[in-house]
Formats: C-alpha cells, sequence, structure tokens
C-alpha cells in the first residue's frame, strides 16, 4: 500500500464494512475532523458494503422467529439516508464487498480502515455474505418449518445460542405456571460444549439463566459437543437449513433434531487481507490501544473484524472516539505542513463482567460493569427490543453528535 503522492487530488479514506464499526467511524470521522483538515473537501470516506441496509444485529434471536416482534422499519436501516446530512463531497456509499487488497500495489486510497466484522455459522444471525433479502431468505423457510417441528438442538452455550433457546422456547412452550411445569409442546436442546453456559457472566448468573430456561422447557448439555452432522451442513447451507438431522456428539451419543441451529464461533471476515496481517483466529492483528495495523501506513482495523478487543457493540462505541483521533493525527501528519500534530490517543478497553442476556421476553440475567442486573432491569435494558432502542442515535450518528 504505497502512499499516494501528495498532489493527488482526491483523498480517499476507505471503510469496509457498514456496520457498527464503519458506520460510527464514518460520523465520527465526518463530524469532527474532515471539516477541520486543511483543504477539507478533498477528503471523501468512501463507505463499502455488500448490504444497503445496517441492522440490529442483536435483535435476530427474537426477529427470526416472526416479523411482528419488531418495527422492519427500525430493524433496517437505509445506509446511504444516514449520510446525507454531510457535504457531498466528503462522503461516497458503494454497495459491494471487497476481495481482495494487498498491501504492496498503490492503490486509490489514503487512509484503510477494515470493519467488516464476523459471519455466523448459521445464516439466520445476520447479514453473512449478503443483504437484508439473503438473511430473509434463511428466515422464511425456518418460519415455515416451525410449526411442524417437535425437536430443536442448537450449538453454543453463549448468548446468542442461550437468546435463541429461550425465544423458541417461550414462543413454544409458553412460560411454566407458578405451580405447573412447561406445556413442553416442544422439546429444545442447547448442546453446551463448556463447563457452563455464559462464560462471560459469574457462575451464579449462568446457573440463574439455565433455571429459567427450564422453565420454558429447554434443557441444556454440558462440556459436549457436536462432533459430526448428518447430513454435513446441516443448518449452514441455505439447502439444508431445515433438514433434519442427527447431531453425533463427542461423546458417542446422537441425537436427532427437526431443526438444528449452530450458534457457535462467529468467523472474521478477513480473507481478502494478506494471511501475514491475521491472527491463528482469522482476526486482524491490530495494536489494542491505537487500532493501526502496525508497519502499514494508514491501515486501521475495528470491531469484530480486528483482535483489539472483545466482541461487543458497547466495546466498539467505546473505542471510536481514539481511533478517529488517531486517524486524524496521522492525515494531519501525511499533510506534511501541519504544526500542532496532536498526541495519539490509547485505548483502553473495560473488561468488567458485562453482558445483558434476556430469557425470553419478560426476563434474562445480566450485568454492567460489574454488577448484578435483576432480572426486570435486563428486560428494561435489552429484552423489551434487543437493543433496537439504542440503533437509530447510532445509525444516524447522532450519538456522535459530541466529541469525546
Ligand atoms: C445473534 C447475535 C447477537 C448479538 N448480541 C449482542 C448484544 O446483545 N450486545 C453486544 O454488544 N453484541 C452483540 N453481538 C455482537 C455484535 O453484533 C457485534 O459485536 C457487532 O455486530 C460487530 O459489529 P461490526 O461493525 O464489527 O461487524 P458486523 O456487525 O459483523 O458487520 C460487518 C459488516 O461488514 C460487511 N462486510 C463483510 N465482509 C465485507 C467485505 N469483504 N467488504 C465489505 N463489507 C464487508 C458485512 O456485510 C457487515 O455488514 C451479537 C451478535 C450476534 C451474532
Ligand atoms: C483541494 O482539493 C481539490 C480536490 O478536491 C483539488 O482540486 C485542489 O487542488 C486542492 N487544493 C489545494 C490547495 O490543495
Ligand atoms: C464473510 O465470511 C464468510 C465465511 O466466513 C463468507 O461466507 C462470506 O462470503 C464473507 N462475506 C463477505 C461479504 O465477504
Amino acid at each position: 500500500m504505497a502512499t499516494p503522492a501528495r498532489s493527488d487530488a482526491q483523498r480517499n479514506i476507505l471503510v469496509l464494512g457498514a456496520s457498527f464499526a464503519g458506520i460510527s467511524t464514518a460520523h465520527y470521522l465526518l463530524k469532527h475532523y474532515i471539516p477541520k483538515l486543511p483543504n477539507s473537501s478533498s477528503y471523501r470516506i468512501v463507505l463499502v458494503s455488500p448490504s444497503l441496509h445496517a441492522m440490529c444485529r442483536q435483535a435476530c434471536p427474537r426477529a427470526l422467529i416472526s416479523d411482528h416482534f419488531f418495527d422492519q422499519s427500525k430493524l433496517f436501516v437505509s445506509i446511504s439516508d444516514q449520510f446525507k446530512q454531510y457535504p457531498k463531497e466528503n462522503f461516497l456509499f458503494l454497495q459491494g464487498a471487497v476481495t481482495a487488497i494487498s498491501t504492496t500495489e498503490t492503490v486509490a486510497f489514503h487512509s484503510l480502515i477494515v470493519a467488516t466484522g464476523a459471519s455466523t455459522p448459521s445464516p439466520l444471525f445476520g447479514f453473512n455474505s449478503g443483504d437484508k433479502d439473503s438473511l430473509r431468505a434463511g428466515w422464511e423457510p425456518f418460519r415455515k418449518a416451525l410449526p411442524s417441528a417437535k425437536k430443536i438442538v442448537i450449538a453454543g452455550g453463549g448468548p446468542a445460542g442461550i437468546e435463541t433457546a429461550a425465544e423458541l422456547g417461550e414462543y413454544f412452550n409458553g412460560r411454566a405456571g407458578l405451580f405447573s411445569k412447561s406445556k413442553q409442546n416442544v422439546e429444545i436442546t442447547v448442546v453446551c460444549g463448556a463447563e457452563r453456559i455464559l462464560p462471560a457472566l459469574r457462575p451464579g448468573l449462568a446457573n440463574k439463566a439455565e433455571k429459567m430456561l427450564a422453565k420454558l422447557g429447554v434443557t441444556v448439555v454440558k462440556s459436549i459437543r457436536v462432533f459430526e452432522l448428518e447430513p454435513a451442513g446441516a443448518g449452514e447451507d441455505f439447502d439444508k437449513l431445515t433438514s433434519r438431522a442427527t447431531i453425533r456428539l463427542n461423546n458417542g451419543q446422537d441425537i436427532d433434531a427437526d431443526l438444528y441451529i449452530p450458534a457457535t464461533g462467529a468467523q472474521p471476515n478477513t480473507s481478502f487481507l494478506p494471511s501475514h496481517l491475521l491472527g491463528a483466529d482469522g482476526r486482524i492483528m491490530v495494536n489494542s490501544q491505537t487500532f493501526r495495523v502496525p508497519d502499514i501506513a494508514r491501515l486501521y482495523a475495528i470491531g469484530d473484524c480486528s483482535a483489539a478487543f472483545r466482541p461487543a457493540v458497547h466495546n466498539i462505541a467505546a473505542a471510536i472516539p481514539t481511533l478517529a483521533a488517531n486517524i486524524n493525527r496521522d492525515l494531519l501528519i501525511a499533510e506534511g505542513t501541519q504544526t500542532n500534530i496532536p498526541d495519539d490517543r490509547e485505548f483502553k478497553e473495560d473488561t468488567r463482567e458485562t453482558q445483558m442476556v434476556p430469557i425470553g421476553t419478560k426476563g434474562g440475567v445480566g450485568a454492567f460493569m460489574g454488577w448484578a442486573f435483576p432480572s426486570w432491569a435486563v428486560w428494561l435494558l435489552k429484552g423489551r427490543d434487543y437493543w433496537l432502542w439504542t440503533t437509530p442515535a447510532l445509525w444516524s450518528g447522532k450519538q456522535w453528535n459530541k466529541a469525546s
């Protein structure tokens, strides 16, 4: 990635991926730094995304069951609409996916911010490779298969697996009454590889979640992994999304499922980058304080595609001002004529126990900055609408009106 000569009229700042990380970075730069750069009109943010929409991905565990749960116009929002507020010369949206980037050839960008996130093995939990339509192409057959499902198996004891199990449990089996056991119309099993579910929370909260799940007819098996699937690709490939499957476990047991949902490890979308920039898990090795990719001028990575911090929206939101300040610093240095270059900023992840896990539409378990929250507070913050109350300000950039 040789630096284009400074006489290049247009200075493109490429942002790859338009979700929490990419959209927020673009807004922050456009609001606080681009207008103050020398010859501001020569700087252009080019936001690249295969999808025309941004979506509240956290809502997927409930949204996949039915469109009735959420206002669809809030769940999916047009990306380009969010950027109409800025001067035309400073912003361009490009629909497409980047397939290859070489760090040796000269390319027509001045800075590059990689924010391509991660894809889930199940296509029910995000855009993975496409747009709203590809997500719906998974949701539709899944919804059609729900009425005849009697046994559902979910792999993964993290929040996505647990939330999905709880939503399906409540949908099918309702709430157990005070004195009655749950109706258990549909058998739902979570296969959790770890010794306990929800490893980001203290054991007491995980145990509480398990008890709440039991009331919704959800059984959790722990320290057991899915070893093999018959047919292979069940629950992952679009043509086998609703295939009846036999799930072979690593304890030798087989379980059958009418629907199988893999809710295990997400894969970072980084295959277009040279492998020497990636760690063993495929995430971009980035300086976790500055978000710069070492040794390459003006290359940055942020969000789930990077190894900078644990994948969560609150971490991304906390990191954006630092990333943007450092991009600005590097742009000023590249101008070559600037004095008064601001200092580097350094990020430090808040690693206190923070995670909210709704268990159905009425409550849940969670903690915030090390404090356990009661079930009703988890409902109020997240379980009500899976954070949909927070996304309008993020997508529109209002969240970033004030510099911090
Ligand atoms: C089911 C589920 C529930 C979750 N719940 C929570 C929660 O409650 N709280 C929380 O904090 N976090 C939650 N998370 C995690 C959270 O969704 C992620 O941390 C967040 O979405 C990461 O944002 P991002 O911008 O880094 O990437 P992503 O949201 O993954 O978006 C990346 C974007 O980049 C695009 N892209 C991919 N490849 C390319 C390419 N080659 N070229 C151009 N564009 C590309 C993709 O299409 C996508 O739009 C959840 C995740 C899942 C799957
Ligand atoms: C400012 O940028 C424009 C391109 O947007 C370019 O044509 C012009 O020469 C630049 N002016 C200066 C003084 O660099
Ligand atoms: C993201 O990665 C997944 C596999 O991990 C792949 O199937 C998908 O096509 C990638 N998406 C984009 C937009 O490159």
